[in-house]
């Protein structure tokens, strides 16, 4: 009975048991799994300061473009974040460790590529540059020859920019620095001359540090989330795949982000609704950075070809900024004032350039004008001075005044130069005035020995020269001509010194013989003048005195233009004073009788305009002989 009992109760017993070893199960199977199998996937993402990018928030949190998108991707998929905070070497090596499974911010390299595992759709594109204080005159890259340029430790930008200085063969001093702040710190107070960023960082902090961007931007740069090499691919998949949704969709987080996060448009804003508008953008904008990149290196090393041709240009030249100190100079400037960089730079071109004479408005620089060109003493170091030749030109590019250009020559040669050619003319005015002189006094001796010579021709040339003179002058011939001619005239009958003074002083009408060998007078004046050197034709027109324009006159018979003008004045002036004169073989005519003579001879034996000027004179002018017509005889 008993034991049937027993078994009766087994039932109940067994379901206990069963019960027990369930539970048991059921705590083995507990103990036995991960606890956070059915937990959320944790992701561990490394940040650093890099703002806009990635920062931490005053909040204490991460913030940024790449705190929002990271965050909006974990929350579609589920993932809770670890946020692991540090400097951008310390993300790589946890990242390279494998202690954080994503670092944002990293641009692809080859060598990065074999270190850590990329996907394919970057979150970011960027570009480097290089940012210096305000009025640093850093515009281009060889501008940074001798400079200290503040980077990132481990930054990709160093890497890169230590190849292009090497390229231009610039000699570069790095500073390092954990965080682009500090960085940016270092250069605002002097312990760097530039830094080199990403644009992001630059545009957002820039003016915070009173920097400014410089003409120094290049390579194009794709930034990722970057995961360790051998880790779950199904990150980066993710990641893809949510940012092509959100670069598809302008509404989107990616999106509001880069509005809220920069100040600036964002440059790859992809049509949403069509991929491959997507991708053709996203490829334009690629080339375009490259092309940028392409025609930035061009311009950099135009710049560098203009620095090589400032350095070695053949003048002085200063360069000088907005505020008017000296931001650049050259070798030949520093030669001319035997003066040092050190002593230049930094200080205002008046310091070294002090203009002579008074400043004219026309002088003043503006941004469309050059100065007129001024001469300066330029002062050396050794106190001494130097003649200089200067102009001022503005630099304007795009139309807005950046400085100005001050070039200069040393003329000391050419001021001595024009001394000693001044010297010389002063000496050869003295000779040529003396020689004028001597010709001068060598036909009035002439004159002088032809009226001792013959006493009845006394005053006849004098005054033959003084109305000649005034003829010529009243034609308009210039004065040096008007006077050779009244010096011709002062001698023209010197010839008649061969001829026995009792023809010459003969009363009455001269034989045949008599009068053809006073006809000889002009020829023998041209014997007598033709040695003696003066540098106009005295001898020829002395020659030619009697000719007339008709060809009746003697003693050659000449005509027209073949006449010299000298010799057709002094031809009217000498029938003028004759015919007025009395002669020893009759009385004088009177004036009015030789200006009928002059009237009627016109354009016959006298040229026309001769003739008109001497009836001017006498008739409209009042012309008068100093002295009453010689008596002759
Ligand atoms: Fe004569």
């Amino acid at each position: 009975m008993g034991s049937i009992r027993s078994r009766q109760s087994n039932p109940p017993f067994r379901m206990r048991v069963y019960g027990l070893l369930l539970f048991v199960f059921l705590i083995l199977c507990a103990a036995c799994f991960p606890t956070d199998l059915f937990a959320a996937k944790i992701v561990r993402v490394g940040f650093y300061e890099n703002s806009p990018k990635i920062f931490t928030a005053e909040s204490g949190l991460p913030a940024g473009i790449f705190a929002d998108i990271i965050r909006y991707i974990a929350e579609k998929e589920g993932w809770e974040l670890r946020f692991v905070h540090g400097t951008w070497s310390q993300g790589l090596d946890r990242l390279e460790k494998g202690d954080i499974d994503l670092m944002p911010d990293v641009a692809y390299t080859e060598a990065r590529g074999k270190l850590f595992s990329f996907h394919s759709d970057p979150a970011l594109y960027s570009w480097f540059q290089v940012f210096s204080r305000r009025g640093s005159g850093i515009r281009s890259i060889p501008d940074l020859d001798g400079k200290r340029v503040a980077v990132l430790y481990r930054s990709i930008q160093q890497e890169i920019f230590d190849r292009i200085i090497r390229d231009f063969g610039l000699s570069v001093s790095f500073v390092t620095f954990s965080d682009f702040e500090s960085a940016f710190q270092a250069v605002a107070n002097g312990k760097a001359d530039a830094v080199l960023t990403n644009r992001f960082f630059g545009a957002h902090h820039m003016r915070a540090y009173n920097l400014e961007d410089t003409a120094i931007s290049f390579n194009p740069t794709r930034l990722f989330f970057a995961a360790p090499r051998d880790s779950d691919p199904a990150i980066p998949a993710a990641i893809d795949k949510h940012l092509r949704e959100m670069k598809r969709n302008p509404d989107s987080v990616y999106f509001s982000s880069l509005a809220q996060w920069t100040s600036s448009p964002v440059f790859m804003v992809i049509p949403t609704w069509l991929k491959s508008t997507a991708t053709l953008l996203a490829f334009l904008t690629l080339l375009g950075g490259i092309l940028s990149f392409a025609f930035k290196r061009q311009a950099d090393s135009r710049a560098a070809e203009l620095t090589r041709l400032f350095d070695n240009a053949p003048m002085g030249l200063f360069f000088s900024g907005r505020d008017g100190t000296i931001k650049r100079t050259n070798a030949e400037a520093l030669r001319m004032l035997g003066l040092e960089s050190a002593d230049i730079l930094g200080e205002k071109v008046e310091d070294f350039i002090r203009r002579s004479g008074k400043r004219d408005e026309k002088d003043a620089v503006t941004k469309e004008s050059f100065s007129s060109e001024f001469h300066a003493e330029g002062k050396r170091k050794d106190g001494t001075t130097v003649p200089l030749a200067c102009i001022v030109f503005p630099l304007t590019p795009s139309g807005k005044m950046l400085g100005t250009y001050t070039v200069f020559q040393d003329i000391s040669l050419q001021a001595a130069n024009e001394k000693r050619i001044g010297s010389i003319i002063r000496e050869l005015n003295r000779t040529v005035s003396a020689l004028k002189k001597s010709w001068e006094q060598t036909v009035l001796v002439l004159a002088s020995l032809s009226e001792v010579r013959d006493p009845y021709t006394s005053g006849h040339q004098r005054r033959v020269a003084r109305l000649a003179a005034a003829i010529a002058c009243e034609m308009g011939m210039e004065r040096r001509k008007a006077r050779q001619v009244e010096l011709a005239a002062m001698i023209h009958d010197i010839g008649k010194i061969e001829i026995p003074s009792e023809i010459l002083s003969k009363p009455g009408k001269l034989s045949d013989i008599e009068y053809r060998l006073i006809q000889t007078h002009p020829a023998a004046g041209h014997r007598i003048l033709q040695t003696i050197e003066v540098p106009w034709a005295l001898a020829e027109i002395i020659h030619q005195h009697h000719e007339r324009m008709d060809g009746s006159g003697y003693p050659r018979g000449l005509s027209g233009s073949d006449i010299l003008m000298e010799a057709r004045i002094i031809a009217v002036a000498d029938t003028v004073e004759a015919m007025s004169s009395h002669r020893p073989y009759r009385a004088g005519k009177g004036i009015e009788a030789a200006l009928g003579e002059v009237a009627s001879q016109r354009g016959k034996g006298f040229a026309p305009d001769v003739a008109d000027a001497c009836l001017r004179l006498f008739r409209e002018k009042e012309f008068r002989f100093d002295e009453e017509p010689g008596r002759i005889g």
